[in-house]
């Protein structure tokens, strides 16, 4: 799958432009503040209908305008698709797939997929487990509508079963509990197993990836603590007996204490516990290894790589790695941002150059040959 335009209007520091990508490395390349990083949010935007750095649309919108509208225009081996989202200060979107509206997010999802990295990515190793969740979350939303739906019911359900565990009314939490119990466990069932499969699936080839990147000098292995495993149902049912025995406590705490939405992972490096032991650089690595083992699941699910977006990552690495990862992704369309980078990187590997400057594209240059690569 691969981008091949992206149009940009009122979004960010873009006024009107459209930016055209190539197959294989494309690179966003130009000073600080000039837009890289909002052309690589805006294709992430159109993938999910979320924004990996701002948690509202309106933040997005140009200052002084009142509606942005961006779009791309991308192929799979479905065909062509074109997605289109306008959405404006009420933080209402309209989604449009080849020109037909949809009315949910998540018929937007599956259309164009792409995985997304930058620096704060490395929370997902260093911060909560609510960022952990949300990797699982967006990764399981883009490959699986079905994950997405359950995912909804399952945060609608546990809000209600909160509010309800507030109440003073004891009899009436223990009288009710049960029919939202066993709603809650079943759309838990759904959630849980399918990240216990992405993660037993994405775990070796994370392993790989970092023994790639990190040339083989540490084995990097993921535990999943949910606890609960076998078949959706199998799981449903023990946790609805485990809510059973909580339900003291939850009334106590007057929060539901047991869930997926409680659920962490844990990276150890050759068996120390990144999070707690590993260096910046390592956790950096760990990171990048489970969004690159990520393009991979999406290669094994549908037999097609999502786009890659790696946003300020070069400039993070030493030119060994750089190099590593440059030969790790280009068998992907890959869109990097940097404000400088070394051609050398690309040793005899095609790329394209696309210089922006304040919100407009200066030059889109495509680079073929090694002659060319100066
Ligand atoms: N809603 C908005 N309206 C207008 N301008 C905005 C808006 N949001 C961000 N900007 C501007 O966009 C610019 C930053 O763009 P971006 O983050 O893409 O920079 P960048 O090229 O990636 O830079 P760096 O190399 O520092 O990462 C800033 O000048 C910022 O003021
Ligand atoms: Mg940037």
């Amino acid at each position: 799958m691969h981008i091949k335009s992206l149009f940009l209007k009122n979004f960010r520091n873009y006024r009107e432009e459209e930016i055209s990508f190539s197959e294989g490395i494309n690179i966003l390349t130009g000073e600080n503040a000039q837009g890289k990083t909002n052309a690589a949010e805006a294709i992430f935007f159109l993938c999910t209908g979320y924004s990996p750095r701002a948690n509202k649309d309106r933040l997005l919108i140009k200052s002084g305008e009142e509606q942005a509208e961006i779009s791309a225009q991308a192929t799979s081996s479905y065909g062509d698709v074109s997605v289109k989202i306008k959405f404006n200060k009420a933080d209402k979107k309209n989604i449009f797939i080849n020109g037909m509206q949809v009315l949910k997010i998540g018929e937007l999802l599956g259309n164009i997929n792409s995985v997304f990295f930058n620096p704060s990515e490395l929370k997902l190793v260093q911060e909560s487990p609510e960022d952990r969740r949300r990797f699982l979350n967006v990764s399981l939303s883009q490959m699986s509508k079905s994950y997405f739906y359950a995912l909804l019911r399952y945060n609608k359900i546990l809000a209600q079963r909160n509010n309800l565990l507030k109440d003073p009314d004891v009899s009436l939490i223990k009288d009710t509990l049960p029919i939202w119990d066993e709603q809650l466990s079943k759309e838990a069932g759904k959630i849980i197993k399918a990240r216990n499969d992405f993660l037993l699936e994405l775990s070796p080839i994370a392993e790989e990836k970092h023994a790639l990147l990190s040339g083989g000098k540490e084995t990097l292995k993921m535990k999943t603590e949910s606890g609960y495993y076998g078949s959706e149902e199998d799981i449903a049912f023990a946790l609805f007996s485990d809510l059973k025995t909580a339900l003291e406590r939850d009334i106590r705490l007057g929060f539901t204490s047991i869930g997926p939405h409680r659920d962490d992972i844990k990276f150890m490096l050759n068996d120390m516990d990144v999070r707690v032991y590993g260096s910046q650089g390592q956790q950096r690595t760990v990171a990048l290894s489970l969004k690159l083992a990520e393009t991979e699941i999406f290669y094994n699910r549908f037999n097609e790589y999502p786009i890659l977006i790696l946003d300020d990552v070069l400039s993070e690495l030493d030119k060994k790695r750089q190099r590593k990862l440059v030969g790790a992704v280009e068998h992907l369309q890959t869109i990097f941002t940097a404000t400088a980078f070394d051609r050398t990187i690309f040793r005899d590997k095609s790329f394209t150059k696309i210089v922006i400057e304040n919100g407009k594209v200066k030059s889109n240059k495509k680079f073929s040959t090694p002659l060319e690569n100066k």
